[in-house]
């Protein structure tokens, strides 16, 4: 139901320029200025608390005076509006859409009325605003050449951030006060394929700031269309983050013709952490749906040939050559290397594993020509997404897949060749549909063509979101990787189905990986975007079992990798050990097999940032709830409350937990898998190992059920 009403009134007027809106519940303050240069501030209070302290606002466009100054206020408008929507896939069946929005349209008297608006919307759990720049006579083409908005914070406080980078946001997060962020640290990260630091104080977004006071913010973007990424450069003195935009080639920002607008900044705020994990605000921001018909779009659970060439045991090429012309190639005459991975073979055992456990797809990289020198040589003519290696014998395979009831999933690694992707990117997706694949993965690994492009800037935004209207075009549903990060778009296009755009499990396969906290972080940050295709599912942790000399691992206990299918939200989720690494933990594997990847309802439990998360959901269309529960490095206990089950059923709880030894790095595969009868009313005692976690799920017993075990009791 939609409430709209005209609601002037409820706007307090200060002195001369200055107004105030408050939210819905009135904890949120909203304050709007005008300086006597004309130049519009904006400040944030939750209850008593400031949260932001006047900051400026503004663009600044070559060439010409911009629009940060000499305004006046032409017209105030607001609205109030209380809706609800149903996500075509999510975390929950309905959404709850409440704001009060103030729209201020400021004009530039002096410069031929030029006017812009400035549009603010105040929900419970935050601020959303954007700069819209109406179509009129003295406005038609501009470049942005900096956005100056300011988020003004009150004190030195604690924020988890990554490096700001304008090509890369596969780092792992740091936590230090504003006054420490030193960026640079990141020049390390050599193991990150395309990196391009910003400056020793940016930082990326979505940034996680707990503040002096204990207020938990977050500072995003929501709908980035059309425009470039934005960064934030920190005054570490002054503790304000300034937005950095994504300059393309020739160092302009955005490039706009009326009627035009920028997309929504974004601040979170609550005093409880799992308010933050629990806000709708991003999505709520982002338009509807405008795909039609939206019955082929399906979350999935998948598998792959994938982890053996992170791990080292498969290569994505056929042969080991290098210096080779896409077009002048004969790769029947190559010389297989052996340890090819996408081979008919492989594929038809990955198929009959998938078939067997219920998987809905089969991931296969590595099935097309062109690996052999893809990476490093800022090369055009890479792949051509349409040819198979000799030994991949595709109408074969998917004819196979088909009739075992399984999809292989297409992978188009672009190597950043974006150009050549575009060429070629509609046939690639013609055969797609010939063969009936319905979903593809991307990858942007390396640096981009049009050389001098960054990964974040405006052309790429742009590029991104091309693919997915046109993959919904063919009914095809789309996996980004080394894309930008996610701004809630997937609300539109529900067929974007997850991004990686951040640190996935793979760098533990290779690199120092990922600290056991990591996991923890990144719901407060990469995940207020959106889904991420993280591939969880780990058990084989340690990866001299597959190469003596090898030091890495995953940082994290087998029970906290399944405990991941429920705290890390995707509609897409992968089971990225392989099967025969299932095969010899079966009872594990049984929970990636029951989780669901769709969800009815969920309840953020506990949450910390860089601490701990446990979140509760149920499945869709189901009785049946999952809960996850992670650490960080440090173990812990957890008490877990039932109330949300029904409370006229008994419920049989599955308990997946770290064994009492377990650690993350002294004896990771040790779990323990214990099963209850239990009741809403019940409480359940879990302890995570350093680096560990729990899963556990909950249905409704069977009669069997009821005689097989016993009611739960705390030990
Ligand atoms: C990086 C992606 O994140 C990874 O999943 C993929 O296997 C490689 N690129 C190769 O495309
Ligand atoms: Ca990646």
């Amino acid at each position: 139901m939609k409430l709209m009403i005209v609601l002037l009134l409820s706007i307090t007027f200060l002195f001369g320029n200055e107004l105030n809106l408050v939210s819905p519940d009135g904890k949120l303050t909203l304050t709007f200025s005008l300086s006597s240069a004309g130049e519009p501030y904006y400040a944030l209070n939750y209850n008593n608390t400031q949260v932001l302290k006047a900051g400026r606002l503004g663009i600044k466009i070559k060439d010409d005076p911009g629009f940060f100054d000499n305004f006046d206020i032409s017209e105030i408008d607001s609205t109030i509006i209380d809706e609800s929507w149903n996500p075509v896939w999510g975390e929950e069946k309905t959404i709850r859409n409440h704001y009060k929005e103030l729209v201020i349209t400021l004009v530039q008297e002096k410069i031929k009325q030029r006017h812009i608006k400035i549009r603010f919307r105040l929900f419970n759990d935050g601020l959303g605003f954007r700069y819209e720049f109406p179509k009129q006579e003295a406005l038609s083409y501009f470049i942005v050449s900096d956005e100056i908005t300011e988020f003004c914070l009150t004190g030195d406080h604690t924020v988890f951030w990554m490096p700001g980078d304008y090509d890369s946001n596969e780092y792992p997060y740091f936590t230090t006060k504003i006054s420490e962020i030193n960026a640079l640290i990141g020049q390390k990260h050599t193991e990150i394929s395309t990196r391009s630091i910003i400056a020793e104080n940016a930082v990326q977004t979505p940034l996680m700031i707990k503040s002096t006071e204990g207020l938990y913010i977050n500072i995003h973007e929501a709908a980035l269309v059309n425009y470039p990424v934005m960064h934030l450069l920190a005054d570490k003195q002054r503790f304000i983050l300034k937005s950095e935009l994504t300059p393309d080639a020739v160092g302009h920002k955005a490039y706009m013709q009326t009627p035009e607008k920028t997309p929504w900044r974004t601040i979170i705020v609550s005093d409880r952490a799992e308010e933050i994990l629990a806000s709708r605000l991003i999505l709520n921001l982002n338009e509807p749906l405008v795909l039609e018909n939206t019955e082929w779009i399906k979350p999935q659970k998948y598998i792959g040939i994938w982890w053996g060439m992170h791990a080292g045991t498969n290569t994505w090429n056929y042969a080991d050559v290098g210096n080779i012309k896409l077009a002048d190639t004969n790769w029947e005459k190559l010389q297989p290397n052996g340890r090819h991975g996408a081979t008919n073979e492989e594929t038809k055992r990955y198929i009959d594993f998938a078939s067997e456990h219920g998987f809905d797809g089969v991931l296969v990289e590595g099935w097309n020509v062109g690996w052999e020198d893809w990476f490093g040589n800022w090369k055009e003519e890479v792949f051509d997404f349409i040819t198979p290696y000799p030994d991949f014998n595709i109408e074969e395979l998917t004819r196979y897949a088909a009739e075992k009831g399984v999809r292989l999933i297409m992978h188009h690694e672009t190597s950043s060749s974006v150009t050549n992707y575009v060429r070629r990117m509609q046939s690639a997706y013609e055969m797609m549909n010939i063969y009936g694949y319905e979903t593809v993965k991307t990858g942007y690994v390396g640096r981009i063509i049009p050389r001098g492009e960054f990964h974040d800037s405006q052309w790429m935004v742009n590029h991104y979101l091309r693919a997915v209207r046109l993959t919904a075009r063919y009914h095809i549903m789309i996996n980004s990787h080394e894309s930008c990060r996610p701004t809630g778009l997937h609300r539109t296009y529900p067929n974007w189905l997850a991004c990686e755009a951040a640190r996935g499990n793979e760098f533990n396969a290779w690199s120092e990986g990922n600290p056991p906290e990591h996991e923890t972080i990144l719901p407060f940050t990469r995940l207020i975007g959106g889904p991420m295709d993280y591939t969880p599912g780990i058990f084989q942790i340690k990866m001299d079992y597959y190469d003596k000399n090898k030091k890495e691992q995953v940082h994290t206990t087998l029970a906290k990798q399944l405990a991941l299918y429920v705290t890390i939200y995707s509609p897409l989720q992968m089971a990225a050990d392989l099967p025969e690494n299932y095969i010899r933990f079966p009872d594990a594997f049984q929970f990636i097999k029951d989780v669901p990847v769709d969800w009815d309802e969920t309840r953020i439990l506990a949450a910390e940032p860089g601490d701990y998360i446990m979140i509760a959901r149920k499945g869709k269309n189901t009785k049946n709830w999952f809960i996850g529960a992670i650490s960080d490095e440090n173990k812990r206990e957890f008490k877990i409350t039932l109330d949300y089950l029904d409370q006229d059923k008994t419920y049989l709880a599955s308990i997946y937990m770290d064994a009492k030894n377990a650690h993350w790095e002294k004896n990771p595969m040790a779990y323990k898998i214990s099963k209850y009868l239990v009741n809403y009313n019940d409480s359940l005692y879990i302890k995570l190992a350093e680096g560990g976690g729990a899963a556990i799920s909950l249905t409704p017993a069977s009669e069997e059920d009821k005689l097989n075990y016993q009611n739960y009791q705390k030990k």
